[in-house]
């Protein structure tokens, strides 16, 4: 068995995730978290709750997770979020055309390929199609919206879709988060929440599903003014492996500090770069094994299409490559996206200004009033109410809207406007085009959009890939997990060396109530051998283990305990009477099991 399989075979037997509805048959793409995977991914969503909204001064919204299809029509998601599909004429299954072509040939990012050249790949590296084996050559190639569709309401209701990102679910509400920042720019919101894309294959577990987690967040900026507090992570070092480099045969990482990154850049935008330096930070924080973590820049055909730069933040999961090979070698090891940083200019706050009917921009006091050219028209009703009847206000309101919006639209003869889906042709000479000049206090300001999106699902499947060991102790191999402390499902095991001693059982059951109370996860447990208590603890990623013997008990008030420290199996007696603050530290990550080591009696040594 792999790396991986051993991991997938773990997650489902200790309760981190599994294929959802196995009764019914199970549905691909949809998994189920178990009690450890449940705490797991919420104690990685609580830790980045506290780093990207409640550190940066972020608010966090929680919008709906179904919304009308105009919202897609505006964010361009209903045209442009596609992937690559091609059927397989022998079975019928359906692929992602640029992944069987990226298995087969070693082209990278085949996503970025026009389709009529995978058509050429497939046909000229006689691609079959995997689940059968016939060919897949002159098999068209299609675009396939990855977006479920609803309706919303009884009969033929009105169209909706889940969200596929839960940016939109910002975006929308933006005229009145605003108002809410008192329309001052920057600020930011974030957003926790799922997701769903109907993939074409779903795979590997919780990398690639039809419904997973994402945090988000959204900072406002104007462009114009606002930098970020990049002096806050200035030092933070990254792995950047920019277009540059990948663009380049033997092109290399560039290991460079957030300040370096700016003052060459490499990273453009200050504020994808600060977040890069606090994602890093974040990552460090919560077990990512830093050698198996890279961030690379998006190529142009790669980008989604409201992104004008993006980096991803990627984590090694083949765990078959050598750390010191993955740190220089940019095409070793098994990559996966789990987050993005996205540059999404004034992209969607233009678009929803543009469809919606609401103001998508803030208004920006200036210094001292200034003179300005206003574009302006004053549409001929006498023309327009014959031509257009009831139509006719909608259609002078629109050309309104489109003179603040685009003004240049007018240099022709005639413009265009849309009513309701409909287009109506005005004569510029009807609409009274004019641009004049005004005395204003400020101005309309589109702000920019910079993104860091995360996938919790990623992340969490990245943590246990990176936490994943094998070893062996006491002769007997082992399995474990090395969480981090603060994110491990159960940070304390607390077990009575046996269970046929009311006393014991007692103490134990008092300690663990005692831990609960400070605010610990704790497991306890007295069933089996306690050597097999460790191994399921160590199994489940759990930091520490606290075992009460006959010496606990003899002890009375002065009682002490075993802690076993998961990693090196090291152990050291400690007193009851402020265990839950020594534990509490530990698991905080404020001391170190070595610091509880030098205060107890070490054991077994
Ligand atoms: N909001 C970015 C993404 O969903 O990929």
């Amino acid at each position: 068995m792999s790396d991986t399989d051993d991991l997938a075979e773990l997650a489902k037997r200790r309760g981190f995730y599994f294929g959802s509805a196995g009764a019914y048959g199970g549905v691909a793409g949809f998994y189920s978290f178990g009690p450890q995977g449940a705490a797991l991914k919420r104690n990685v969503e609580d830790a980045w709750r506290e780093t990207f909204t409640t550190r940066l001064g972020n608010h966090e919204i929680a919008g709906p997770t179904v919304m009308p299809e105009p919202v897609f029509e505006a964010s361009g998601h209903l045209d442009g979020f596609d992937d690559m599909l091609v059927d397989c004429p022998g079975c019928g299954e359906s692929h992602r055309a640029d992944h069987l072509v990226e298995d087969a040939t070693g082209v990278e990012d085949a996503e970025a390929i026009p389709i009529p050249e995978v058509e050429e790949l497939i046909a000229d590296s006689e691609l079959v199609c995997p689940s059968c084996g016939t060919s897949l050559a002159g098999q068209p190639v299609e675009e396939f919206n990855l977006m479920f569709e609803t309706t919303i309401g009884p009969g033929d209701g009105q169209s909706g879709y889940l969200r596929p990102e839960t940016a939109q679910a910002i975006f929308v509400e933006f005229p009145r988060l605003k108002q809410y920042a008192r329309n001052q720019l920057p600020f930011g919101i974030t957003q926790i929440g799922p997701a769903y894309r109907n993939e074409i294959s779903p795979r590997r577990g919780i990398v690639r599903t039809r419904e997973f987690t994402q945090a988000e967040l959204e900072q406002f900026v104007d462009p114009t003014d606002d930098d970020p507090p990049l002096a806050d992570v200035a030092d933070v070092e990254l792995r950047l492996y920019p277009t540059t480099e990948q663009e380049t045969v033997s092109g290399e990482y560039l290991v460079r500090t957030v300040r370096e990154a700016v003052a060459e850049g490499v990273v453009e935008s200050t504020w994808v770069a600060y977040f890069l330096g606090t994602a890093q930070r974040w990552y460090d924080r919560i077990g990512v094994d830093g050698r198996r973590l890279r961030f690379r820049q998006h190529l142009p055909g790669e980008r989604a299409h409201y992104a004008s730069d993006c980096w991803d933040a990627e984590s090694e999961i083949g765990g078959e490559a050598a750390p010191d090979r993955l740190s220089d070698d940019p095409t070793a090891g098994e990559w996966i996206e789990i987050a993005g940083f996205s540059d999404r200019g004034a992209y969607d706050l233009s678009k929803h200004d543009e469809y919606g009917d609401s103001e998508f921009t803030v208004f920006r006091q200036y210094d001292e009033p200034r003179e300005v050219d206003r574009a302006t028209v004053d549409p001929d009703m006498s023309v327009l109410g014959p031509k257009y009847g009831g139509d006719a206000a909608d259609v002078a309101d629109a050309l309104q809207e489109l003179a603040r919006r685009d003004p240049d639209a007018f240099d022709d003869g005639s413009v265009t406007v849309t009513v309701d889906g409909e287009p109506y042709e005005v004569a510029s000479e009807v609409a009274n085009f004019a641009v004049e000049t005004v005395t204003e206090a400020g101005e309309h300001l589109m702000p920019h959009v910079i993104e860091p999106s995360f996938g919790v699902d990623r992340t969490v499947y990245t943590l246990l890939a990176h936490g994943y060991r094998e070893d062996e102790v006491d002769g007997e191999p082992r399995t474990s997990l090395a969480l981090a402390a603060e994110v491990a499902p159960t940070a304390v095991g607390v077990f009575p060396l046996v269970s046929n001693d009311d006393d014991l059982v007692a103490l134990a059951e008092s300690v663990a109530a005692e831990l609960r109370a400070a605010g610990l996860d704790v497991a306890y447990d007295e069933s089996g051998n306690i050597g097999r208590r460790y191994r399921r603890q160590d199994e489940v990623g759990t930091p520490l283990c606290v075992t009460v013997d006959h010496e606990s008990v003899e002890g009375g008030r002065e009682a002490t305990v075993t802690v076993r420290d998961r990693d090196t199996t090291a152990q050291v007696r400690l007193s009851v009477d402020g265990l839950d603050d020594d534990l509490t530290a530990v698991v905080a990550g404020e001391r170190s099991f070595a610091s509880l080591r030098e205060a107890g009696v070490v054991v077994g040594e």
